[in-house]
């Protein structure tokens, strides 16, 4: 049975080239992993406070849906040079209460994506920064960097360009690959 992935996604845009490619992706997986997008826009801002017997419902329900999956796959756009701070909320959600973080061991892999050169390349490695620490094991190789992604997208959001679309499957194959290794 194909691995059960839950896709994060950086962006709340409605056109969002980053959502695009997580749909591409998840296309393109389908023979090789079950991608599901789970939805981080509605995610109360993390404050301790709120945490006890009632934490935000938005919370509980995020938690248990990345709890449930076997590998979890970023797909975000730069922020200044950085991480969008709706990921970086994810992120801390997801690690409490202390002691019980549900990314804990899950193999994970990132794929930036930007409308320039760069490919989104320093919020990739800052989330890595983070996965690090969160003890997911983070895919080394292949990395992706998909860059001027407004020029390789049709008007449905459709990856017209062969070339990223065969990249892709390979870096989907290597992600299974990392799954088996690290679930
Ligand atoms: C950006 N953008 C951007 N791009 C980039 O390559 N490096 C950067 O540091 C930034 N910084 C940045 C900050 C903020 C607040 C915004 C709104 C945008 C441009 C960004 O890559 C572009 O808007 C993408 O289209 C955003 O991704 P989605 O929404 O299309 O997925």
């Amino acid at each position: 049975m194909a691995y059960d992935v839950a896709v994060l996604v950086g962006s709340l845009r409605k056109g969002s080239f980053s959502r695009a490619v997580a749909e591409n992706l998840a296309t393109l997986a389908a023979d090789k992993l079950a991608l599901r997008i789970v939805e981080i826009g509605d995610l109360p801002l993390y404050n301790p406070d709120l945490e006890g017997d009632a934490p935000p419902a938005a919370w509980a329900k995020f938690r248990s849906e990345i709890a449930g999956a076997d590998a979890v796959l970023f797909v975000t756009p730069e922020y200044n040079r950085s991480v969008p701070g709706l990921l970086k909320n994810a992120l801390d959600v997801g690690s409490r209460p202390y002691g019980h973080s549900v990314w804990k061991g899950k193999p994970t892999a990132v794929v930036s994506v930007s409308p320039g050169l760069l490919g989104a390349f320093g919020a990739n490695h800052h989330l890595r920064q983070s996965l690090v620490f969160l003890d997911m094991p983070p895919m080394q190789q292949p990395e992706a960097y998909v860059s001027k992604i407004g020029d390789i997208l049709d008007k449905d959001g459709k990856l017209m360009s062969e070339d990223t679309k065969s990249f892709l499957n390979g870096f989907l194959a290597a992600f299974a690959t990392w799954i088996g290794k690290h679930k």
